[in-house]
């Protein structure tokens, strides 16, 4: 039977599945302020258990939230050593909340760089919440997508090398399964907040046909109806994946 004789599948889920967000904009929210920036990536942290929130309620299976990146090093120590400090008080102050909102945690990102007691709390968040199904919610944290696509070459390379591997069989899927994100289905939707409209070094492979919504707000404004309004661009969308679409 010819595909052109089937009737017309309509999507029954609009989706998205899968929302990433660039979570930007906390040092300008602190800044407008006459605040520390440290006063912005606190509400920051406030905008996370909000969105996750209405993530869940608003059946999001996954969502994936950038937090730290591999370039955001390069900020001055102070600024790194506050983030570092709101990243543990948040793994060990959210776990209830994430257990309520059926989350199951995954942290994204190269673990090597962090502290000692970080990777710990990143090992318990993960291990406490293993076994909810409500939503999955990934947070990148030292996360680079050109240090990750290196990491995953390299990998396949060394396989390559001790004869595990014929290099032919290097397709997506196989490649896909080296990178931080293995198992995790690729975003639908990409949001970056705070006006900037550039993707900084987050989910290049995976984002390759995924709809970007840059908004205006400011990460920690931003709230379940900013997500709503963000969703609903998304459904507005026409997605062709190269072809000449409907
Ligand atoms: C996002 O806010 C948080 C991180 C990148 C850690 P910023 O700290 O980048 O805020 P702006 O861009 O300076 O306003
Ligand atoms: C991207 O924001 C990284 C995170 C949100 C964690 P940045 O504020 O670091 O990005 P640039 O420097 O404006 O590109
Ligand atoms: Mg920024």
């Amino acid at each position: 039977m010819s595909t052109a004789s089937l009737p017309a599948n309509p999507d029954p889920s609009p989706g998205p599945n899968h929302v990433a967000i660039i979570m930007d904009g906390n040092g300008r929210w602190a800044k407008a302020r006459g605040l520390p920036r440290v006063a912005g990536h606190r509400r920051g942290a406030d905008a996370v258990r909000r969105v996750v929130r209405g993530a869940g309620e608003l059946g999001i299976p996954v969502i994936t939230l950038f937090a730290f990146s591999t370039e955001n090093w390069t900020r001055p120590a102070d600024e790194v050593s506050d983030l570092m400090g709101l990243l543990r008080h948040y793994l060990r102050s959210e776990l209830e909340e994430l257990r309520k909102n059926g989350a199951r945690l995954r942290v994204i990102g190269n673990r090597d760089g962090l502290a000692s007691d970080i990777v710990a709390d990143i090992a318990d968040a993960e291990n406490m919440t293993r076994g909810n199904s409500r939503i999955d919610v990934n947070i990148c944290i030292n996360y680079g997508s050109r240090d990750e696509i290196l990491r995953a070459t390299r990998s396949l390379a060394r396989q390559v090398a001790a004869g595990e591997l014929d290099v032919d069989r290097i397709d997506a899927n196989l490649f896909e399964r080296e990178l931080l994100t293995a198992g995790v289905p690729d975003p639908d939707l990409l949001i970056r907040t705070s006006g900037e409209q550039r993707i900084s070094n987050f989910l290049l492979w995976q984002c390759a046909y995924s709809e970007l919504v840059f908004v205006d707000t400011l990460w920690p404004d931003f709230g379940k109806d900013d997500l709503e309004r963000a969703i609903a661009e998304f459904r507005r969308r026409e997605r062709r994946y190269g072809g000449v679409g409907g």
